[in-house]
């Protein structure tokens, strides 16, 4: 039987460039979406998928993403006191007991390669999962929430050949991202396919498929040897996705398709499709969102 999935690689340390001013002083993984700032959601999807222990990795300014995992005594105490106990749980059990959050600090912003490779100390050569913050993976409504994910797990549980999470995106779109080739082969949604490669932020004549990395990750220890090796690559950064390329010839490695909605709320325009998507789930604000554009003639 293959090594559980217990704990999650988060890596925290942006600045939020693409979401100035907002982020100027405020974490951009603290921003909310709809009633929760966005790490939060990414966490639960963590925690869904069977996920034991969360590893921040994150730099000196934004120790506030810890704060928010952690108890807040004074708070709980006058929220108790007031009787106010459905806002008292919501700020209590954010995180159930039997889940433990660490963090690690990346000094230097070298790259998402590196800001793993931050946390291997942590990970004591057990597989590991990696969860990009900036990405809200909102599953299909008529499925279990986190459905995705836990599939991600799921196909690591039975190939032991660690799994990346990708969807189609449009062709004008996918230079942004890691990107699949599957030598021809064809995927459909929740099918672990084999990878022949992959490619970060590819040039448009080296396309290899519209299949996108969306920064959900299944992956076995030994990436943390290759990434101690990876050279700088795009953007002169460590590239996650340079280091899975060279494990896939040795190891294997292999795509899981999902057919979520995807947000990238590191920018403004998935941001706000992310807190209209989550909005239009809850039946409390769905009428007015609907009313709100109805009336606005939108
Ligand atoms: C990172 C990864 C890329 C992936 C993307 C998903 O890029 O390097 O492979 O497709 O996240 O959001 P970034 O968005 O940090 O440039």
């Amino acid at each position: 039987m293959s090594a559980k999935i217990k704990k999650a690689v988060i890596p925290v340390a942006g600045l939020g460039t693409r979401m100035l001013p907002a982020t100027k002083a405020i974490p951009k993984e603290l921003l909310p979406v709809y009633d929760r700032p966005i790490i939060e959601h990414v966490v639960k999807e963590a925690i869904a998928g069977g996920v034991t222990e969360i590893i921040l990795v994150t730099r000196s300014g934004k120790e506030a993403i810890e704060n928010h995992f952690d108890a807040h005594y004074e708070l709980e105490h006058r929220l108790e006191k007031k009787g106010k106990e459905t806002i008292l749980g919501t700020v209590k059990n954010i995180i159930p007991n039997h889940v433990k959050v660490t963090s690690i600090r990346q000094a230097d912003a070298l790259g998402l390669g590196h800001a793993v490779l931050c946390a291997k100390n942590l990970l004591n050569n057990e597989p590991f999962a990696v969860l990009l913050p900036d990405v809200l993976v909102l599953d299909n409504e008529s499925r279990d929430r986190n459905y995705s994910f836990t599939q991600l797990v799921e196909a690591w549980n039975k190939t032991e050949v660690g799994q990346v999470m990708v969807e189609r995106v449009d062709s004008d779109m996918i230079e942004n991202y890691g990107v699949a080739d599957l030598g021809g082969e064809t995927s459909k949604p929740f099918d672990s396919v084999a990878l022949k490669g992959l490619v970060e932020k590819p040039a448009p004549k080296e396309v290899p498929s519209n299949l996108a990395v969306l920064g959900r990750y299944v992956l076995p220890s030994r990436v943390l040897d290759l990434l101690e090796k990876t050279k700088a690559g795009v953007g002169g950064e460590i590239q996650l996705t340079d280091a899975l390329d060279e494990l896939l010839k040795t190891d294997g490695l292999n795509s899981l398709e999902t057919d979520a909605e995807i947000h990238d709320c590191g920018n403004k325009q998935g941001f706000l499709s992310a807190n209209l998507a989550v909005g239009m789930r809850d039946p409390e604000t769905r009428e007015e969102i609907k009313r709100l554009f109805e009336m606005s003639g939108w």
